[in-house]
Protein backbone atom coordinates (compact mmCIF):
# COMPACT_ATOMS: atom_id res chain seq x y z
CA UNK A 1 0.00 0.00 0.00
CA UNK A 2 1.09 3.32 -0.68
CA UNK A 3 2.03 5.41 2.51
CA UNK A 4 0.69 9.03 2.18
CA UNK A 5 2.05 11.76 4.20
CA UNK A 6 -0.84 13.77 6.04
CA UNK A 7 -1.62 16.68 3.78
CA UNK A 8 -3.32 19.59 5.36
CA UNK A 9 -6.56 18.34 3.43
CA UNK A 10 -6.33 15.42 4.80
CA UNK A 11 -7.76 16.86 8.29
CA UNK A 12 -8.61 13.73 10.15
CA UNK A 13 -6.20 11.70 10.60
CA UNK A 14 -7.85 8.73 12.51
CA UNK A 15 -10.50 8.64 9.78
CA UNK A 16 -8.14 8.28 6.97
CA UNK A 17 -6.56 5.27 8.78
CA UNK A 18 -9.34 3.74 9.09
CA UNK A 19 -10.72 4.12 5.86
CA UNK A 20 -7.87 2.12 3.76
CA UNK A 21 -5.08 5.73 4.15
CA UNK A 22 -1.90 5.25 6.10
CA UNK A 23 -1.00 8.34 7.73
CA UNK A 24 2.54 9.70 8.54
CA UNK A 25 2.95 10.20 11.48
CA UNK A 26 -0.03 7.82 12.93
CA UNK A 27 -3.02 9.33 14.44
CA UNK A 28 -2.46 8.81 18.34
CA UNK A 29 -5.04 7.89 20.92
CA UNK A 30 -4.23 5.87 24.39
CA UNK A 31 -6.80 3.39 26.33
CA UNK A 32 -8.12 4.67 29.51
CA UNK A 33 -6.37 8.44 28.25
CA UNK A 34 -9.22 9.68 30.89
CA UNK A 35 -8.84 8.50 34.29
CA UNK A 36 -6.80 8.51 37.99
CA UNK A 37 -3.61 9.19 36.26
CA UNK A 38 -4.63 12.62 35.89
CA UNK A 39 -4.93 14.89 38.91
CA UNK A 40 -7.50 16.81 37.18
CA UNK A 41 -10.12 13.40 36.86
CA UNK A 42 -9.11 12.79 40.62
CA UNK A 43 -10.36 16.11 41.88
CA UNK A 44 -13.52 15.57 39.40
CA UNK A 45 -14.57 12.40 40.38
CA UNK A 46 -14.08 12.97 43.95
CA UNK A 47 -17.09 15.79 43.40
CA UNK A 48 -19.16 13.58 41.55
CA UNK A 49 -19.31 10.61 44.32
CA UNK A 50 -19.26 7.26 42.80
CA UNK A 51 -17.91 5.93 39.70
CA UNK A 52 -21.49 5.25 37.82
CA UNK A 53 -22.66 8.43 39.05
CA UNK A 54 -20.26 10.24 37.40
CA UNK A 55 -20.78 8.10 33.81
CA UNK A 56 -24.64 9.05 33.85
CA UNK A 57 -23.76 12.68 34.42
CA UNK A 58 -23.26 14.22 31.30
CA UNK A 59 -21.81 17.47 32.29
CA UNK A 60 -19.13 15.81 34.08
CA UNK A 61 -18.56 12.79 32.50
CA UNK A 62 -17.88 15.01 28.88
CA UNK A 63 -15.30 17.28 31.25
CA UNK A 64 -13.26 13.58 31.91
CA UNK A 65 -14.04 12.78 28.40
CA UNK A 66 -12.10 16.76 27.10
CA UNK A 67 -9.60 16.68 30.20
CA UNK A 68 -6.75 14.39 28.48
CA UNK A 69 -7.92 16.31 24.90
CA UNK A 70 -6.81 19.69 26.24
CA UNK A 71 -3.85 18.20 27.73
CA UNK A 72 -2.24 16.32 24.93
CA UNK A 73 -4.37 17.26 22.02
CA UNK A 74 -4.91 13.38 20.89
CA UNK A 75 -6.60 12.62 17.84
CA UNK A 76 -9.54 11.23 19.22
CA UNK A 77 -11.79 11.54 22.13
CA UNK A 78 -12.99 8.00 23.73
CA UNK A 79 -16.56 8.33 25.30
CA UNK A 80 -15.90 7.73 29.63
CA UNK A 81 -18.13 4.99 30.60
CA UNK A 82 -17.98 1.50 31.13
CA UNK A 83 -18.88 -1.53 29.56
CA UNK A 84 -20.83 -2.83 32.63
CA UNK A 85 -23.20 0.05 32.07
CA UNK A 86 -24.83 -2.43 29.53
CA UNK A 87 -25.84 -5.09 32.31
CA UNK A 88 -27.30 -2.58 34.53
CA UNK A 89 -28.90 -1.01 31.91
CA UNK A 90 -30.67 -4.74 31.72
CA UNK A 91 -31.25 -4.61 35.42
CA UNK A 92 -28.36 -6.47 36.71
CA UNK A 93 -27.26 -4.76 40.27
CA UNK A 94 -23.82 -3.13 39.67
CA UNK A 95 -20.85 -0.96 42.25
CA UNK A 96 -17.91 0.01 41.50
CA UNK A 97 -15.97 -0.51 44.89
CA UNK A 98 -12.73 1.61 46.17
CA UNK A 99 -9.48 -0.80 45.03
CA UNK A 100 -11.97 -3.52 44.37
CA UNK A 101 -13.39 -2.74 41.00
CA UNK A 102 -16.97 -3.67 39.53
CA UNK A 103 -19.56 -5.76 41.77
CA UNK A 104 -22.10 -7.59 40.37
CA UNK A 105 -24.94 -9.52 41.46
CA UNK A 106 -23.89 -12.81 39.83
CA UNK A 107 -25.74 -15.07 37.37
CA UNK A 108 -24.48 -18.30 37.93
CA UNK A 109 -26.95 -19.94 35.81
CA UNK A 110 -29.90 -19.69 33.42
CA UNK A 111 -32.48 -19.55 35.53
CA UNK A 112 -30.77 -15.97 36.48
CA UNK A 113 -31.56 -14.50 33.13
CA UNK A 114 -35.08 -13.81 34.38
CA UNK A 115 -33.73 -10.83 36.31
CA UNK A 116 -32.98 -9.26 33.09
CA UNK A 117 -34.97 -6.65 31.73
CA UNK A 118 -34.78 -5.39 28.17
CA UNK A 119 -38.03 -2.80 28.96
CA UNK A 120 -36.56 0.86 29.07
CA UNK A 121 -33.28 -0.32 28.36
CA UNK A 122 -32.08 2.80 26.06
CA UNK A 123 -34.07 4.91 28.09
CA UNK A 124 -31.77 4.50 31.27
CA UNK A 125 -28.48 4.94 29.11
CA UNK A 126 -29.89 8.56 27.65
CA UNK A 127 -27.35 10.39 30.19
CA UNK A 128 -24.92 8.86 28.27
CA UNK A 129 -25.64 9.86 24.84
CA UNK A 130 -26.01 13.43 26.09
CA UNK A 131 -22.45 13.17 26.95
CA UNK A 132 -21.62 12.12 23.68
CA UNK A 133 -23.26 15.34 22.00
CA UNK A 134 -21.72 17.58 24.42
CA UNK A 135 -18.02 15.64 24.30
CA UNK A 136 -18.76 16.40 20.51
CA UNK A 137 -19.30 20.45 20.98
CA UNK A 138 -16.23 20.31 23.04
CA UNK A 139 -13.60 18.95 20.37
CA UNK A 140 -11.24 20.47 17.12
CA UNK A 141 -12.25 20.03 13.50
CA UNK A 142 -9.60 17.52 13.25
CA UNK A 143 -10.76 15.32 15.92
CA UNK A 144 -12.62 12.26 16.39
CA UNK A 145 -15.47 10.88 18.69
CA UNK A 146 -14.25 7.35 19.58
CA UNK A 147 -17.77 5.23 21.13
CA UNK A 148 -17.51 1.84 22.80
CA UNK A 149 -18.97 -1.12 24.04
CA UNK A 150 -17.87 -4.34 25.84
CA UNK A 151 -18.06 -7.62 23.62
CA UNK A 152 -20.68 -9.96 24.33
CA UNK A 153 -18.08 -12.59 25.81
CA UNK A 154 -16.41 -10.17 27.99
CA UNK A 155 -20.10 -8.62 29.27
CA UNK A 156 -20.60 -11.92 29.78
CA UNK A 157 -17.57 -12.92 32.13
CA UNK A 158 -18.33 -10.24 34.51
CA UNK A 159 -22.34 -10.95 34.62
CA UNK A 160 -21.74 -14.24 35.24
CA UNK A 161 -18.94 -14.29 37.89
CA UNK A 162 -20.16 -10.97 39.48
CA UNK A 163 -16.27 -9.58 39.43
CA UNK A 164 -13.52 -9.59 37.74
CA UNK A 165 -11.55 -12.84 38.15
CA UNK A 166 -7.68 -13.83 36.75
CA UNK A 167 -9.30 -16.11 34.21
CA UNK A 168 -12.59 -15.81 34.09
CA UNK A 169 -13.44 -19.53 35.30
CA UNK A 170 -17.22 -18.98 36.12
CA UNK A 171 -18.14 -18.05 32.41
CA UNK A 172 -16.36 -20.35 30.69
CA UNK A 173 -17.53 -23.43 32.99
CA UNK A 174 -21.07 -21.91 32.06
CA UNK A 175 -20.58 -21.29 27.86
CA UNK A 176 -19.01 -25.32 28.51
CA UNK A 177 -21.99 -26.83 30.51
CA UNK A 178 -24.84 -24.92 29.15
CA UNK A 179 -24.18 -23.73 25.43
CA UNK A 180 -28.02 -23.22 24.54
CA UNK A 181 -28.06 -21.05 27.88
CA UNK A 182 -25.02 -19.38 27.25
CA UNK A 183 -26.02 -18.90 23.71
CA UNK A 184 -29.26 -17.32 24.72
CA UNK A 185 -27.06 -14.56 27.20
CA UNK A 186 -24.60 -13.86 24.21
CA UNK A 187 -27.60 -13.33 21.95
CA UNK A 188 -28.94 -10.71 23.99
CA UNK A 189 -25.95 -8.81 24.65
CA UNK A 190 -25.18 -8.60 20.49
CA UNK A 191 -29.02 -7.16 20.52
CA UNK A 192 -28.54 -4.57 22.59
CA UNK A 193 -24.97 -3.55 22.43
CA UNK A 194 -25.50 -3.23 18.94
CA UNK A 195 -28.87 -1.08 20.06
CA UNK A 196 -26.14 0.94 22.44
CA UNK A 197 -24.13 1.53 19.82
CA UNK A 198 -26.05 2.55 17.30
CA UNK A 199 -27.65 5.05 19.61
CA UNK A 200 -23.73 6.22 20.70
CA UNK A 201 -23.75 6.80 16.91
CA UNK A 202 -26.82 8.81 16.25
CA UNK A 203 -25.82 11.09 18.71
CA UNK A 204 -22.33 11.56 17.35
CA UNK A 205 -19.85 8.88 17.53
CA UNK A 206 -17.57 8.66 14.70
CA UNK A 207 -15.60 5.40 15.30
CA UNK A 208 -16.94 2.43 17.67
CA UNK A 209 -14.58 -0.01 19.48
CA UNK A 210 -15.19 -3.42 20.57
CA UNK A 211 -13.39 -4.39 23.62
CA UNK A 212 -12.78 -8.06 23.86
CA UNK A 213 -10.78 -8.09 26.95
CA UNK A 214 -11.26 -11.36 27.48
CA UNK A 215 -10.59 -12.99 24.49
CA UNK A 216 -7.38 -14.88 25.49
CA UNK A 217 -8.80 -17.20 28.08
CA UNK A 218 -11.37 -18.95 25.22
CA UNK A 219 -9.68 -22.00 23.37
CA UNK A 220 -9.90 -22.30 19.37
CA UNK A 221 -13.04 -23.40 19.10
CA UNK A 222 -15.08 -20.92 21.71
CA UNK A 223 -13.08 -17.89 20.88
CA UNK A 224 -14.53 -18.84 17.00
CA UNK A 225 -18.54 -19.06 18.82
CA UNK A 226 -18.21 -16.43 21.42
CA UNK A 227 -16.13 -14.06 20.42
CA UNK A 228 -15.75 -14.09 16.30
CA UNK A 229 -19.14 -14.97 15.27
CA UNK A 230 -21.19 -12.42 17.80
CA UNK A 231 -18.68 -9.56 16.74
CA UNK A 232 -19.21 -10.39 13.32
CA UNK A 233 -22.66 -10.11 14.20
CA UNK A 234 -22.39 -6.80 15.61
CA UNK A 235 -20.27 -5.62 12.79
CA UNK A 236 -23.09 -6.56 10.03
CA UNK A 237 -26.06 -5.33 12.15
CA UNK A 238 -24.14 -1.71 12.73
CA UNK A 239 -22.91 -1.06 9.24
CA UNK A 240 -26.37 -2.20 7.88
CA UNK A 241 -27.75 0.98 9.98
CA UNK A 242 -24.48 3.37 9.56
CA UNK A 243 -23.14 2.02 6.67
CA UNK A 244 -19.94 4.53 6.91
CA UNK A 245 -19.04 3.86 10.33
CA UNK A 246 -15.41 2.09 11.27
CA UNK A 247 -15.23 -0.27 13.52
CA UNK A 248 -12.19 -1.48 15.61
CA UNK A 249 -12.26 -4.71 17.55
CA UNK A 250 -9.90 -5.54 20.18
CA UNK A 251 -10.15 -9.43 21.07
CA UNK A 252 -7.06 -9.00 23.63
CA UNK A 253 -4.44 -12.13 23.96
CA UNK A 254 -5.97 -13.64 21.36
CA UNK A 255 -2.39 -14.43 19.67
CA UNK A 256 -2.90 -16.37 16.17
CA UNK A 257 -6.27 -16.38 16.59
CA UNK A 258 -6.00 -12.29 15.64
CA UNK A 259 -6.13 -13.62 12.05
CA UNK A 260 -9.28 -14.75 12.07
CA UNK A 261 -11.02 -12.14 13.77
CA UNK A 262 -9.43 -9.78 10.81
CA UNK A 263 -10.98 -12.14 8.19
CA UNK A 264 -13.85 -12.77 9.52
CA UNK A 265 -15.65 -9.92 11.72
CA UNK A 266 -16.02 -7.32 9.22
CA UNK A 267 -13.99 -4.99 11.74
CA UNK A 268 -11.72 -2.09 10.11
CA UNK A 269 -8.93 -2.35 12.40
CA UNK A 270 -7.85 -4.50 15.24
CA UNK A 271 -6.10 -3.54 18.53
CA UNK A 272 -3.16 -5.19 19.19
CA UNK A 273 -1.78 -5.93 22.61
CA UNK A 274 1.51 -6.07 23.78
CA UNK A 275 2.05 -9.73 23.55
CA UNK A 276 1.85 -9.66 19.55
CA UNK A 277 5.45 -9.45 17.72
CA UNK A 278 5.62 -6.03 15.68
CA UNK A 279 6.69 -8.25 12.59
CA UNK A 280 4.02 -10.60 12.67
CA UNK A 281 1.55 -7.85 13.47
CA UNK A 282 2.68 -6.57 9.89
CA UNK A 283 3.04 -9.35 8.12
CA UNK A 284 -0.55 -11.27 9.40
CA UNK A 285 -2.60 -8.44 10.29
CA UNK A 286 -2.22 -5.17 8.40
CA UNK A 287 -2.39 -6.50 4.82
CA UNK A 288 -5.61 -6.81 5.77
CA UNK A 289 -7.04 -4.11 8.62
CA UNK A 290 -5.96 -1.35 10.22
CA UNK A 291 -3.89 -1.79 13.29
CA UNK A 292 -4.03 0.21 16.41
CA UNK A 293 -1.43 -0.65 19.41
CA UNK A 294 0.59 -1.83 21.01
CA UNK A 295 3.30 0.06 23.41
CA UNK A 296 3.17 -1.91 27.11
CA UNK A 297 1.57 0.62 29.24
CA UNK A 298 4.13 0.30 31.99
CA UNK A 299 6.75 1.40 29.34
CA UNK A 300 4.76 4.67 30.03
CA UNK A 301 5.47 4.44 33.46
CA UNK A 302 9.23 4.00 33.44
CA UNK A 303 9.30 6.60 30.61
CA UNK A 304 13.15 7.39 29.44
CA UNK A 305 15.10 6.02 27.14
CA UNK A 306 13.36 2.33 27.11
CA UNK A 307 9.84 3.65 26.21
CA UNK A 308 11.85 5.64 23.37
CA UNK A 309 13.57 2.74 22.22
CA UNK A 310 10.49 0.68 22.07
CA UNK A 311 7.91 3.79 20.33
CA UNK A 312 11.06 4.10 17.52
CA UNK A 313 10.55 0.17 17.00
CA UNK A 314 6.62 0.13 16.87
CA UNK A 315 7.04 3.10 14.38
CA UNK A 316 9.77 1.71 12.15
CA UNK A 317 7.63 -1.69 11.84
CA UNK A 318 4.23 -0.59 11.16
CA UNK A 319 4.74 2.96 10.06
CA UNK A 320 4.37 1.60 6.19
CA UNK A 321 1.22 0.62 6.99
CA UNK A 322 -2.02 1.45 8.39
CA UNK A 323 -1.45 2.01 11.85
CA UNK A 324 -2.97 3.84 14.77
CA UNK A 325 -0.53 4.34 17.32
CA UNK A 326 -1.95 3.63 21.22
CA UNK A 327 -0.83 1.23 24.28
CA UNK A 328 -1.52 -2.74 23.84
CA UNK A 329 -4.02 -2.13 27.17
CA UNK A 330 -5.19 0.41 29.03
CA UNK A 331 -2.99 3.53 31.25
CA UNK A 332 -2.37 2.55 34.37
CA UNK A 333 -3.08 4.85 37.41
CA UNK A 334 0.43 5.24 38.34
CA UNK A 335 1.70 6.91 34.96
CA UNK A 336 2.93 9.96 34.89
CA UNK A 337 1.32 12.54 32.92
CA UNK A 338 4.51 13.89 31.55
CA UNK A 339 5.46 10.71 30.47
CA UNK A 340 2.46 11.03 27.90
CA UNK A 341 2.68 14.54 26.83
CA UNK A 342 6.73 12.85 25.71
CA UNK A 343 4.70 10.10 23.80
CA UNK A 344 2.58 12.25 22.13
CA UNK A 345 5.89 14.54 21.10
CA UNK A 346 7.55 11.32 19.79
CA UNK A 347 4.99 10.10 17.98
CA UNK A 348 4.32 13.00 16.25
CA UNK A 349 7.85 13.88 15.48
CA UNK A 350 8.23 10.63 14.16
CA UNK A 351 10.43 9.55 17.38
CA UNK A 352 13.64 11.25 15.63
O1 LIG B 1 -10.59 6.63 28.81
C1 LIG B 1 -11.20 5.61 28.43
O2 LIG B 1 -10.63 4.61 27.95
C2 LIG B 1 -12.72 5.63 28.44
C3 LIG B 1 -13.38 5.04 29.55
C4 LIG B 1 -13.33 3.56 29.86
C5 LIG B 1 -13.38 3.08 31.19
N1 LIG B 1 -13.51 1.71 31.14
C6 LIG B 1 -13.30 3.93 32.39
C7 LIG B 1 -13.01 3.32 33.70
C8 LIG B 1 -13.37 2.43 29.02
C9 LIG B 1 -13.28 2.37 27.50
C10 LIG B 1 -13.49 1.28 29.85
C11 LIG B 1 -13.60 -0.08 29.33
C12 LIG B 1 -13.63 -1.22 30.26
N2 LIG B 1 -14.20 -1.30 31.51
C13 LIG B 1 -13.11 -2.51 29.96
C14 LIG B 1 -12.46 -2.90 28.65
C15 LIG B 1 -11.07 -2.40 28.51
C16 LIG B 1 -10.09 -3.04 29.47
O3 LIG B 1 -9.56 -2.28 30.32
O4 LIG B 1 -9.82 -4.22 29.32
C17 LIG B 1 -13.32 -3.33 31.07
C18 LIG B 1 -12.93 -4.79 31.20
C19 LIG B 1 -14.02 -2.56 32.03
C20 LIG B 1 -14.55 -3.00 33.37
C21 LIG B 1 -13.93 -2.26 34.49
N3 LIG B 1 -14.12 -0.92 34.74
C22 LIG B 1 -13.05 -2.76 35.46
C23 LIG B 1 -12.55 -4.18 35.54
C24 LIG B 1 -12.72 -1.69 36.31
C25 LIG B 1 -11.87 -1.77 37.55
C26 LIG B 1 -10.42 -1.72 37.25
C27 LIG B 1 -9.91 -0.32 37.34
O5 LIG B 1 -9.14 0.10 36.45
O6 LIG B 1 -10.25 0.34 38.33
C28 LIG B 1 -13.38 -0.53 35.82
C29 LIG B 1 -13.32 0.83 36.39
C30 LIG B 1 -13.01 1.98 35.49
N4 LIG B 1 -13.45 2.13 34.21
C31 LIG B 1 -12.23 3.13 35.84
C32 LIG B 1 -12.23 3.97 34.71
C33 LIG B 1 -11.59 5.34 34.60
C34 LIG B 1 -11.61 3.40 37.19
C35 LIG B 1 -12.68 3.71 38.18
C36 LIG B 1 -12.47 4.96 38.99
O7 LIG B 1 -12.18 6.06 38.46
O8 LIG B 1 -12.67 4.85 40.19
Amino acid sequence: MDRAVTDPQCIKPLLSVLQGQPTSPPPIWLMRQAGRYLPEYRELRAKAGSFLDLCYAPAMAAEVTLQPMRRFAFDAAILFSDILVVPHALGQKLEFREGEGPVLDPISERAGFTKLNREGFLERLSPIFETVDRVKSGLEDNQILIGFSGAPWTVATYMIAGKGTPDQAPARAFAYGDPEGFAELIDLLVDVSVDYLSAQVSAGAQVLQIFDSWAAVLSDDAFETWSIKPIGEMVRRLKALHPEIPIIGFPRGAGPGYVRFAEETGVDAVGCDTMLPLRWIRENLQPKVAVQGNLDPLLLVAGGEAMRTRVRKILSELGDGRHIFNLGHGIVPSTPPEHVGELVRLVREGAG
